[in-house]
Order: structure tokens, then sequence, then C-alpha cells
């Protein structure tokens, strides 16, 4: 196996066809992403779900950096295109934001919040709404109004949501994963084996693909991206949160056995 020559499209060959994509179409039609985050010293995980977002199909991924604006261009991803985050024009795109950032993505969330069409909320910017009355109202008035709205937090994440502890979470993943929904008014993707989606007024999902190879630094960065373009293409949240947990399992599924699964590979393996 060490032999061969990495092949994605042999490690696929079991899927699906991608759907066609209509002829008469242009990458507006498949949605512009924003991806808000990358502390510094986390660049990386920002860079992963813009990654993900653009293998996934989404037609324009625009990356703003929490870090000062010290990068303008990721030379092994020129697809993306890096803006200072103020400047990110956000009312017909969804955000996925995230990826640590501290005291910077505090101060973009109420924006953020407020004028996206679509959001995906993962990582430190679950922990910032947890602190912050002010911003679950601004997610309350989104659902009030029929925005996406989709939080992806891991058990220690929903813990802090909950105001409770990770074992308390992973001892009724059910319970805890339609409580968040329900009190924080939005779609919830609880990860880790068994990924469960909930979201109000739908009947919770248990995900059936996926595996501890997932277990790796950046995995959730890319099912953020994955989400985010989902949400992009017209899904609505909770629709688009099942379909893209259970294509990032079936990645994991697919990739050969006795190799180490890294969050950039799983990015590139993901089908739009
Ligand atoms: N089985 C199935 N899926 C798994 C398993 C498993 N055993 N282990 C992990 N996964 C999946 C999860 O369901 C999720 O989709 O891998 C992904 C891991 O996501 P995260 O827990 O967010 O981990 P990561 O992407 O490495 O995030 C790193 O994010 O939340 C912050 O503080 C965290 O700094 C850390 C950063
Ligand atoms: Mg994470």
């Amino acid at each position: 196996l060490a032999q061969q020559p990495l092949a994605p499209t042999a490690w696929l060959a079991g899927a699906p066809p991608a759907a066609e994509r209509p002829h008469a179409s242009h990458k507006g039609s498949y949605g512009d992403i924003a991806v808000v985050g990358g502390a510094p010293g986390m660049t990386g995980a920002a860079l992963l779900a813009a990654s993900a977002a653009l293998h996934a199909g989404a037609g324009r991924v625009f990356v703003g950096l929490l870090d000062g604006g010290t990068l303008s261009v990721d030379t092994s991803q020129p697809e993306l295109m890096f803006r200072p985050v103020e400047a990110l024009e956000l009312s017909a795109m969804t955000v996925v934001c995230g990826c640590g950032g501290g005291d910077a993505i505090c101060a973009q969330l109420p924006r953020i919040l407020s004028a996206a069409a679509a959001v995906v909320i993962d990582a430190d910017a679950i922990n910032v709404i947890a602190n912050d009355t002010k911003l679950q109202t601004l997610l309350t008035e989104r659902s009030q109004r029929g925005a996406a709205t989709v939080l992806t937090p891991h058990p220690l994440e929903a813990a802090r949501l909950l105001g409770t502890s990770a074992a308390q979470v992973q001892a009724d993943r059910l319970a805890a994963c339609g409580q968040l929904a329900e009190r924080y008014h939005c779609t919830v993707v609880l990860k880790g084996s068994g990924t469960l989606m909930a979201a109000p007024g739908q009947t919770s999902v248990i995900n059936p693909t996926g595996n501890a190879r997932l277990a790796t630094a950046g995995t959730g960065d890319v099912l953020a991206g994955l989400i985010g373009a989902r949400l992009a293409g017209g899904l609505d949240a909770f629709e688009a949160a099942c379909q893209a947990v259970y294509q990032h399992g079936l990645a994991a599924d697919r990739w050969p056995p006795g190799r180490a699964l890294t969050a950039g590979a799983l990015s590139r393996l993901l089908l739009h």
C-alpha cells in the first residue's frame, strides 16, 4: 500500500456519482462563504474550513482572519480570497466562524449574527456565545426571522453552552443535543462518536458514518466548512447538517486502513 500513489477517486470508487450540476448555472448558484476565524497560531483551522467549503462545491470562498490580517494569499489554495473581516459584506453570505479568536471573534459575532444569511458557529465562537446573553438573544432573533443557524459543539463546548460538564453531556447525548436546540433555537450538531443532529420541531438524527480516524486535529474545522457549503448551496439548516455530517463520516470510512487520515486530506475527499 505504501508504494501506491494516493488516488482519492479510487478510494471513493464505491461512492454514488455526484449529481451533475445544471448546465445553466454559475458560481453564484453555489453560494458565497466567508470563513471568519484563525486566531494567532490557529490560522490553519480557518484554512481547513475554507478548503473544505471549496472542495464541497461552494461558489466563492472568502477568508477573514482574526490574526491582524498578515496573510493575503494561501499559495497552496489560490482560490481562496482574503479580506479584512470588517470589509466582508455578510448579508448574502454563509459565514463559518470559530477556529479560535478570543476578543477578536467577540467583536465580530454581533455583526455576523445580525447580518449573515446563514451561519455555522464552531469552536471558540461557541464558547463566546455560552458567556454572552446578548449574543444568545441574537440567535433567538435569527430563528424568528427564519435565518439558518448551525452550532457544532464537541461535548465540552456543549457542556459550556448548557452550564454542565462534558461527562453529563456524554451520559445522555440525545437529551443534551435536544436541549441545546431548544434553548438556542437552532440546529445543533453534537460531535463525537455517534454524532447527533437536533433542531426545534425535528426528530433528532444519529449519524451512522464516521470512525476514530476522525480523532485528529482539524477534522471539526473541515466539518464546519462542509456544512457551510451545503447551506450556501441552498439546503435548510437541519438538512445541511445531516448531509454534511454523513458525508464527512463516509469519507473517513472509505479511507484505506493503516494510513493516518489528516484533516487536509479529508477536505480533499469531499464531493460537491
Ligand atoms: N468517531 C466518529 N467521529 C469522530 C470520532 C470518533 N471516534 N472522533 C472524532 N470524530 C469527529 C467528530 O464527530 C468531529 O466531526 O471528528 C470531528 C472532531 O471535531 P472537534 O472535536 O471539533 O476537533 P478538532 O477539529 O480537532 O478541533 C480542534 O477545535 O473545538 C476546538 O478546542 C478545540 O482547539 C480544538 C480545535
Ligand atoms: Mg473543533
